[in-house]
């Protein structure tokens, strides 16, 4: 499958790494070892130079990582700065290391060569540690290729189907088309839901006008932003982007992030969570109760998906009008990887 490689791609949760324990992690089929050191995290392939013992099975000595097998000592650049029983480092001796950065609670590492790393294209997520947001956050793993999971982010029709149970996704919500607006990188996508009940958990006999809009950027991270406005606002503005101000209730936010972990498993990252002017830790919670019944089914439905797509000969698709993001997003992705591969 094709992916860009000069882009930021979330590694873990900053909070589920442990201080002092290497971890093993692996994006586009490469494996990584993550280890904290004095000023941040570093991020080496995990595969010791000298006879390819993974450095996640290693131990961490202040800024350093010293394979256990026999006791190479590297630096958090990749280079060794100690062999046990010999003097001289040969200058060939390191692991590769990879450009990693810490933003909006996420591990980001940068896959594509080190001197095009730039961390004004990491997308702007936010995590759990947001002071206006109550977010809960989490991970599943799919035994599925990460492009079927970020195909299933860029059309949202399935949520008829698929959630009718989770999210309370009625028939209407697949017969009505967003819009879509190109990014330099992504799609973002607009969508009114006018005269419908409030938001989950939040039902009053009074109908409102429901906004969603989300970006879903390379590599594959979904920033949605959603909120609740008094019925006729869609109308007043023009079926267009509201003011955020005047949301009623329900305004809500979620990073979401698909890591391709090999060619046939993949990571997928969230957080969920109310403003903190439209909810609390309780709201929270059941947003994420939602949210794990939720992504449970998406990965029921995507990983049989993958089986079929694996067992069938010559896999061809058939196209519908809410591909469009779809289309677009492979097709950026394609252009991107293409020209990665011509440079
Ligand atoms: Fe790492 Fe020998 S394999 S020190």
């Amino acid at each position: 499958m094709t992916y860009v490689r000069n882009a930021w791609y979330v590694a873990a949760w900053v909070n589920d790494l442990p201080d002092h324990t290497p971890t093993a992690m692996s994006i586009l089929g490469e494996p990584l070892v993550i280890f904290r050191t004095d000023t941040g995290y570093a991020v080496l392939e995990d595969r010791c130079v000298h006879r390819m013992a993974p450095l996640s099975l290693g131990r961490c000595e202040g800024a350093q990582l010293r394979c256990m097998y026999h006791g190479l000592l590297f630096n958090a650049d990749g280079s060794v700065a100690e062999i046990p029983g010999q003097d001289m480092i040969p200058p060939n001796a390191r692991v590769r290391s990879y450009p990693v950065a810490e933003r909006g609670d996420w591990l980001w590492v940068w896959m594509g060569s080190s001197d095009k790393a730039d961390e004004t294209l990491i997308p702007p997520a936010i995590g759990p540690t947001h002071p206006d947001y109550i977010m809960g956050q989490g991970y599943l793993d799919y035994a599925a290729e990460a492009r079927l999971i970020n195909d299933n982010l860029l059309d949202f029709s399935h949520l008829s189907f698929v959630h009718a149970n989770s999210f309370g996704a009625g028939p209407d919500f697949a017969q009505s088309l967003p819009k879509l607006e190109r990014l330099d990188r992504g799609v973002r996508f607009f969508r009114w839901l006018t005269n419908v009940p409030g938001p989950v958990g939040r039902q009053s006999d009074a109908l409102v006008d429901n906004f969603m809009s989300y970006d879903f950027l390379v590599p594959g991270i979904l920033l949605m932003w959603n909120g609740s406005f008094a019925a006729g606002t869609a109308q007043a503005c023009n079926m267009g982007t509201p003011d955020y101000e005047k949301a009623l209730s329900g305004v809500t936010f979620t990073s979401q992030a698909v890591t391709p972990m090999t060619g046939d498993t993949a990571r997928y990252f969230f957080c969920w969570g109310p403003h903190k002017d439209h909810g609390d830790a309780s709201m929270r919670d059941m947003l994420m109760e939602i949210a794990d019944q939720a992504f449970g089914e998406d990965k029921v439905m995507i990983e049989a998906q993958h089986k079929v797509i694996q067992s069938t000969a010559s896999p061809k698709i058939m196209p519908t009008a809410h591909d469009k993001g779809v289309t677009i997003f492979n097709r950026l992705v394609e252009k991107m990887a293409l020209a990665e591969t011509q440079a």
